[in-house]
């Protein structure tokens, strides 16, 4: 995909009725990316963003052609205010009875904080009450990947077999004032060291800024090695990360994969380490 093509005030499809319905942050270090799947008129958001975002999401979602009532389910991968704090903006548009909010056990101990329960008509559900799996009613499947601590102790990523898409939530992540919506490695990205600004493009360097965000976010190196497994078994064409740019292809799914592997000072490692200096 060419980034110079896309116009980021609309909303851009991906790929078969998934659509990124996240913003342009100006001068912004972490951009955060929310996406609808559109499955006939059953309608699933992931990652909805946070209060101030609400809007310009909401329009987004309105230009891809949704009425607010086809969306069923919300599914938050875990429940950081990035991701969570616009839950009861879309509560209220929607209104609707039959809504889920879909996350993990762990994290709806938090979520549920967003909204008050008193108002708040739709019904937590957990990944493992779904057998960590949604059907819409096409029979379409997302599937459910537990991914603990990498970086909050409900995390998981969500995969939909159809597109081969896998939604990664904030593995894949990274810090980059340059933002487009797709990565762009060169194949000397596979052996370089990362450097602040990239001697090919003399530009901020991307896996530079993938490493950071890893290092700061992630909780420890053994919960990023364990995400990263559970990565390396999908087959995917698209990962479609909440921060960062997404991924395609397997070029540059094999080359992160191998630079967050060998990554040292991970979580609290990096922050110990730093203390240290
Ligand atoms: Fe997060
Ligand atoms: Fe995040």
């Amino acid at each position: 995909m060419e980034m110079n093509q896309l116009d980021y005030l609309k909303p851009i499809e991906i790929t078969e009725g998934i659509y990124w319905v996240g913003f342009v942050d100006n001068g912004a270090s972490l951009h955060c990316n929310p996406y609808i799947i559109v499955d006939d008129d059953e309608v699933v958001l992931i990652d909805g963003g946070s209060r101030d975002e609400f809007s310009t999401v909401m329009l987004k979602i309105l230009r891809v052609g949704i009425n607010p009532k086809d969306i069923k389910s919300l599914i938050y991968h875990h429940s950081d205010p990035d991701l969570c704090a616009s839950l009861p903006q879309f509560e209220a548009i929607i209104n609707s009875n039959d809504l889920k909010i879909i996350s993990d056990r762990a994290e709806h101990t938090f979520i549920k904080y967003y909204s008050s329960f008193d108002s708040s008509k739709s019904e937590r559900v957990s990944i493992d009450e779904l057998d960590y799996e949604y059907e819409f009613k096409s029979g379409r499947i997302l599937k459910f990947i537990s991914t603990p601590y990498a970086h909050a102790p409900g995390s998981f990523m969500t995969y939909d077999v159809k597109t081969k898409t896998l939604f990664s939530s904030d593995i894949f992540g990274s810090f980059n004032k340059n933002w487009s919506l797709y990565t762009h490695l060169h194949n000397e990205c596979e052996n370089c060291n990362p450097k602040e600004i990239c001697a090919i493009t003399n530009r901020e360097c991307t896996m530079n800024g993938i490493i950071k965000f890893h290092q700061r976010v992630m909780a420890s190196s053994k919960a990023l090695e364990y995400a990263l497994e559970q990565i390396k078994s999908l087959d995917t064409r698209l990962i479609a990360p909440q921060h960062g740019s997404i991924i395609e292809g397997e070029f540059d799914k094999e080359v992160i994969i191998k630079h967050l592997e060998s990554l040292e000072n991970v979580g609290f490692e990096c922050y110990t380490n730093w203390r240290n200096k």
